[in-house]
């Protein structure tokens, strides 16, 4: 993110702080409470955003060297994607070309051949079908044709992207749109991979993504865990067509009084939050990264999955190894931290707090007597999330109240 920049988002964190206002969007919206519940809306969702729409499935650190592999089960197609010999990204259907069975089935490893359990035959990291025992048995058959069928797949900007349709294509710059030098400024691929955690909950995907959207709830929900850290009621918020940049203020944040603008630190005093069209929330606050990705149940519209990597600079894991365990909370440990304590923060925070107020809501739009939410002038990224799904899937945008 330009240095320009940065400053103006602390200027206006500051300001709403100084008085006491928080973003305003100068609208309400009402939300119908059937988005949450219509399986034939899930239905449409499932296709258009998770069938047939690329989906970031990691950072570079997800695959850390060659011959580095995952494989993915996330949207419906069961990915296996690869850092090949010579470093390079490819995604490939998790089906062997003999009769289908997955080839890899381990969530992450390393691997310079994928052999299929069931006959043996064989793969290169780069899809190849290198082997067939008893090939003289089986007949004559063009191995050259019968390589793991490709995905489209790209990394950039320290992103790794697929599109599990091998007919789709993209780039991840007209994703990403004007955010992309942005994105490319963090540095993303150069953090290091520390955990993925699942999050298995009763809430439509939507409402999990909603909870990452308003800083109106932070010092009432979160006001023994994440409000200790963050001020609540103020955001810098923008738009970049379908995604968007929502930045909160650290409590740190009130010492830059007084500090010249050209010391001012970014990551200390703010933490940001990109949301990616259509099921991605990227955020950290400097030497970190978490990766949120929520996929929705296709035969469920009330259960959601989230998956959340978290990453951590070189930098940041040897000052942690340095630093001796005090024993003390999470929260008390901000200035000694472990990267455990850091993840568990963050996991329980979404799913003990956020995500259980979710479900309540999944609750009450199930019963059919609650007809709508609404969306507040201070929240400004449910209207966008939710009138950018809306106008992808070509439904009128959400009503205005009064
Ligand atoms: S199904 Fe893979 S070798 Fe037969
Ligand atoms: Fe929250």
């Amino acid at each position: 993110m330009k240095r320009e920049k940065q400053i103006s988002i602390l200027k206006e964190l500051m300001r709403q702080l100084d008085e006491k206002v928080n973003v305003d969007a100068g609208v309400q919206y009402r939300n119908p409470a059937s988005s949450y519940t219509c399986k034939d809306l899930a239905a449409k969702e499932w296709k258009t955003f998770f069938q047939n729409h690329p989906q970031i499935i990691g950072l570079s650190g997800d695959l850390p060297e060659p011959g580095s592999y995952l494989t993915i089960e996330d949207f419906g197609v069961p990915v296996l994607a690869t850092r090949d010999n010579d470093g390079e990204f490819h995604a490939f259907l998790n089906g062997c070309r003999h009769r289908g069975v997955q080839v890899a089935s381990e969530p992450r490893g390393k691997a310079h051949k994928f052999m299929c359990p069931f006959h043996n035959w064989t793969y290169s990291n780069q899809g190849n079908l290198v082997n067939i025992p008893r090939s003289r048995d089986f007949g004559d058959i063009d191995k050259s044709c019968h390589g793991l069928v490709e995905l489209p797949a790209q990394e950039k900007h320290g992103l790794l992207v697929v599109h599990p349709n091998p007919k789709g294509s993209f780039e991840i710059d007209d994703l990403l749109g004007d955010l992309a030098p942005e994105i490319a400024g963090w540095n993303f691929d150069s953090l290091v991979y520390h955990t993925e955690s699942v999050l298995d909950n009763q809430l439509n995907w939507k409402l999990a993504n909603d909870t990452f959207g308003e800083t109106y709830h932070f010092s009432r929900l979160h006001k023994n865990t994440l409000g200790h850290i963050f001020h609540g009621d103020a955001l810098a918020y923008e738009e970049y067509g379908r995604n968007h940049r929502f930045v909160f203020a650290t409590k740190n944040i009130e010492t830059l009084k007084g500090v010249p603008e050209e010391d001012w630190q970014y990551g200390e005093n703010a933490s940001w939050l990109y949301y990616l069209f259509p099921n991605v929330q990227l955020g950290g606050g400097g030497h970190d990264a978490n990766l949120i990705k929520i996929y929705p149940d296709p035969h469920n519209p009330g259960r959601s999955i989230t998956k959340v990597n978290h990453y951590f600079s070189q930098e940041f894991i040897d000052y942690v190894a340095e630093v001796p365990d005090d024993g003390k909370g999470a929260y008390e440990r901000e200035r000694n931290p472990s990267l455990d304590a850091v993840v568990e923060v963050f996991d329980s925070t979404i799913e003990q707090e956020d995500y259980l107020m979710g479900e309540t809501t999944q609750k009450s739009a199930e019963t059919g007597i609650v007809k709508e939410f609404i969306f507040g002038r201070n929240e400004p990224a449910l209207h966008h999330y939710h009138n950018a799904f809306r106008e992808a899937l070509e439904m009128p945008p959400l009503e205005k109240v009064g």
